[in-house]
């Protein structure tokens, strides 16, 4: 009796093992996993640089500016701030997960994060800085030069070694463990009706055909207004204006839905400022589907479900500039 009692459970418990891998397979988003293998000294390092505004021309931006870490990797503003108050062009994508993107900006025009990095610093627009500057600022911060060395084995700082050190930081800057990846890994109650409705509704509608993968995006350039044009007046081109291709003119790489409930407003143009809207575009524009306010916020509330541990750690304190580090400038030249 009990021995068949407990193989019952055995098998039951296998099929059920079984049916909920099975099932994980075929769902279109997968769960974010923790970053494979990061160099930790290079990591610690890189956070460092990450908030560091003395790699700014004003000595007051940093990537953290643009990129807010207590705000979804953004800075929840329609384009972002630069250089003495410039308008920068173009709504900053969170940093969050950006890891697992198939390439960097909206255009994909760097082809990974190291790539991307140095991008900024030298934007006339965003840092306002150059890389020789911001190389000789660090090489005059004893701490920096002294932690360089140490992790490079270099004599010298570089460059590159600035942006190799940022990239392994932000491989960090993923968020495990969103009330939907645990209700993929199997935990039935993680989701309420209404949010695995909204997930079905994501599916069954075609949503996932380009919010797909472990991001729910970043890993496709898709065209925006597929069905029905977008109208903007943003003047970014997209993918065309890296390859040049008239036919892929608006197409962007799709933004990652995860964190989406932190990272407003949408688009590349920042134009839309609540999640119901951005639904009720998408919906319209994608997929020809006018969604019902009742359909929308069920999509709405799975959409919530993907906002997942946010990265944790301490704020770094910055080495003190040295009597030679080149002063910042604020205002002017
Ligand atoms: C002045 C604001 C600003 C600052 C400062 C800034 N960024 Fe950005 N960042 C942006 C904008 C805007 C974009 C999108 C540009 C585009 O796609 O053309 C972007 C794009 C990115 C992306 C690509 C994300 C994706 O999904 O494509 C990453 C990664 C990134 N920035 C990291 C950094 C790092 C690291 C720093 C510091 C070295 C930094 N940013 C400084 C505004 C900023
Ligand atoms: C044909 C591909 C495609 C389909 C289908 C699609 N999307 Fe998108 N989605 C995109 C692209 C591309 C963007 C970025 C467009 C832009 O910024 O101009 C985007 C942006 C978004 C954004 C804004 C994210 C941000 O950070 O700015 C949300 C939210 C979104 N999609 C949800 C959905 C939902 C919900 C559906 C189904 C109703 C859907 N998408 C269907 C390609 C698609």
């Amino acid at each position: 009796m009990m021995y068949k009692t407990i193989l019952a459970l055995a098998l039951s418990l296998s099929c059920l093992a079984l049916r909920s891998g099975a099932a994980m397979a075929e769902e279109p988003i997968s769960p974010i996993k923790p970053p494979a293998r990061v160099h930790l000294g290079m990591v610690e390092l890189g956070k460092k640089l990450y908030f560091d505004p003395r790699l700014s021309k004003s000595g007051f931006i940093s990537c953290n500016s643009c990129h807010n870490l207590s705000m979804g990797g953004t800075d929840n503003l329609p384009t972002s701030i630069g250089d003495r108050w410039q308008e920068g062009p173009i709504n900053a994508p969170t940093v969050l997960n950006s890891s697992l993107n198939i390439a960097q900006f909206w255009d994909g025009r760097a082809a990974d994060l190291q790539a991307q990095a140095g991008g900024p610093i030298a934007n006339p627009k965003e840092m306002g800085f150059s890389h020789t500057l911001a190389v000789q600022t660090l090489e005059t911060i004893p701490e920096y030069a002294r932690e360089f060395r140490q992790i490079f084995g270099k004599d010298s700082i570089s460059i590159e070694q600035v942006t190799e050190a940022i990239a392994e930081f932000e491989k960090t800057l993923v968020t495990p463990n969103a009330r939907f990846d645990q209700w993929l890994l199997g935990k039935a109650d993680a989701l309420t009706e209404q949010e695995r409705e909204g997930y079905a509704l994501f599916k069954n509608s075609g949503c996932v055909a380009c919010h797909n993968g472990e991001a729910a995006g970043g890993n496709s350039f898709q065209k925006m207004g597929l069905i029905e044009p977008y109208q903007t007046k943003n003047g970014a081109e997209g993918r065309a204006a890296v390859t040049g291709k008239d036919a892929e003119r608006f197409n962007f790489k799709v933004p990652t839905l995860r964190n989406v409930e932190l990272t407003y407003p949408y688009f590349h143009d920042g134009a839309v400022n609540t999640l119901t809207e951005a639904v009720d575009i998408m919906g319209r524009l994608q997929l020809g589907r006018r969604f019902t306010p009742e359909e929308n916020a069920k999509i709405v509330a799975f959409l919530k479900t993907l906002t997942g541990e946010q990265p944790r750690f301490n704020l770094p304190i910055l080495p003190p500039s040295a009597d030679n580090t080149p002063r910042p400038i604020p205002f002017g030249q």
